[in-house]
């Protein structure tokens, strides 16, 4: 790594060669409150964590989250709601699901029953089904180890207005304290009949159950008590088919784990094998982790995409339960990722996961800025920062008027993002680090997407990606890059 090649901002000065015809491109900001992203989705007001119930019908994505409207921290959780027609711009409506004698609403997923199978729509209005955890908290507070059970709710008009299943819960709590978030696919059977399948985090191992009519369901095996990372509980699991480069036919389960990533606090790992007649049996023992970064948690991917749009989407919660309750932000608490499509590929043998930013982020480019020096300013707090990396490593600087500064890099086989001096940290002691990945394989190239409080990195397209969120005293002003990278560029994003 030249590092003598690197210079570093000390004042702003213009030194974009821009494709518009303005040069002069002055600093903007866009967001009129602190720390607020500009284009990754956050509740207007109050606490957010997990994503859920992803699903996507008749043009819309929908958007469900774990939600309490009425505090900017944890507490009796609601489904927050929100569509989307383009990934991009996210209208936020009503609440969904609300807390009932029942318990609170935890995390879950959504299907869209087209047969009718649960008979809580028709045949010409099949329902959209949640499938959701109760968390009883008064019992919880007892020496109960019954307190969170599997509920379904249905909806008869796309997803606007929610009716509870009279029946539940549909899976009974059988004396485990940690049995939640339920994860719901439909799989074709090899006889070509097809079966919905529910996938739970079960303490530190996974469950799955079947069943005909998402209200009866039946174990079919248990995974994960001897495999994978242990440092904590599991949780929001998600099985999902993907054909290998080679053509394969392989099974990926997520699995979110906290504490015990691979930094401090929460993490998702993942395990790819075969999912055969209910069981599922992973390739190897290896560990593997979705995004190495600090703070994507609890993702998990759409359900009922149109078969065309062959691909698998994924959304992921921006924080981590070290800090998630503390961070500086003021009318609302934590954002989502990117959405991101994922998929397989090879490294001298071994299949690994990819998460490269989902194809509709490219729309949010209004202004492209080719950099010609080595220090330029940045156009707005929203940013994408396009380059080719020419000798498997890297130096970029980002840094504001007040000399913080946020340092992303590969060296010595480790991509590492630093946000020791980065802005705010003081809320929690484990909040000012550097984190690392190792990458062992050649870097080609870099995508970073940069909002007011939070920096995502794609190595080679999402080879290794790594999320970090960040809270910067004054806007980031500056970027200074090693000389090994080329044909860099700057998009200024906007919504
Ligand atoms: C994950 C999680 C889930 C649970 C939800 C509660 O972040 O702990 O396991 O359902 O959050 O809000």
């Amino acid at each position: 790594m030249k590092h003598s090649k690197l210079i570093l901002p000390i004042f702003c000065i213009l030194l974009f060669s821009s494709c518009q015809s303005d040069p002069e491109i002055s600093f903007e900001s866009s967001s009129t409150e602190e720390f607020r992203p500009l284009y990754h989705f956050t509740p207007e007001s109050g606490w957010m964590n997990d994503p859920n119930g992803l699903i996507y019908l008749d043009g819309e994505y929908h958007l469900f989250y774990q939600h309490y409207p009425d505090s900017t921290v944890w507490g009796p959780m609601h489904w927050g709601h929100a569509v989307s027609t383009d990934l991009v711009n996210w209208e936020s409506l009503p609440i969904a699901l609300y807390p009932d004698s029942l318990g609170y609403i935890f995390s879950g997923s959504a299907v869209f029953d087209t047969e009718n199978t649960s008979g809580l729509g028709t045949a010409e209005n099949p329902p959209m089904v949640a499938i959701f955890t109760y968390h009883n908290a008064e019992e919880a507070n007892t020496t109960s180890e019954t307190f969170q059970s599997q509920a379904i709710a249905f909806s008869l008009d796309k997803g606007r207005t929610w009716e509870k299943y009279e029946g539940n819960p549909v899976l009974p709590n059988p004396g485990i304290r940690d049995f939640r978030d339920p994860k719901v696919s439909q799989i074709t059977n090899t006889d070509g009949s097809k079966s919905w399948v529910m996938t739970l985090a079960v303490l530190d191992q996974i469950n799955f159950y079947s069943s005909p009519d998402l209200k009866n369901w039946t174990l079919l095996s248990e995974f994960g008590k001897k495999i994978g990372a242990h440092g904590g509980v599991w949780e929001c699991p998600d099985l999902l088919p993907f054909k290998s480069p080679s053509g394969e036919d392989k099974w990926v389960l997520l699995v979110s784990i906290n504490p015990g990533g691979p930094q401090n606090g929460s993490a998702t790992q993942y395990f790819i094998g075969d999912f055969i007649n209910g069981e599922f049996t992973p390739d190897d023992t290896m560990i593997r982790w979705l995004d190495y970064g600090p703070d994507n948690y609890a993702g998990v991917t759409w359900s009922n995409l149109p078969s065309d749009q062959n691909r698998t989407l994924f959304i992921g919660w921006m924080s981590n339960w070290l800090y998630a309750n503390v961070v500086p932000t003021k009318a609302w608490r934590s954002a989502m990722t990117i959405p991101r499509e994922l998929s397989l590929f090879d490294i001298d043998g071994t299949l690994l996961l990819k998460s490269a930013p989902a194809k509709e982020m490219e729309k949010l480019r209004f202004e492209e800025f080719k950099v010609s020096k080595e220090t330029s300013s940045l156009p707005s707090e929203a940013v994408e920062i396009t380059a080719g990396v020419t000798d498997n490593s890297f130096l970029i600087t980002i840094s504001n008027e007040l000399g913080e500064k946020l340092i992303i890099s590969k060296e010595n086989g480790l991509v590492s993002i630093d946000r020791r001096n980065a802005g705010k940290s003081d809320f929690n002691r484990d909040f000012a680090a550097m984190h690392s990945a190792p990458m062992s394989w050649e870097a080609k190239d870099i995508r970073i997407f940069l909002d007011a409080s939070s920096i995502e990195l794609f190595v080679n397209d999402g080879e290794l990606a790594m999320t970090s969120v960040l809270f910067p005293t004054s806007p980031w002003k500056t970027v200074g890059i090693s000389e090994n990278l080329k044909s860099l560029k700057i998009f200024n994003l906007k919504k």
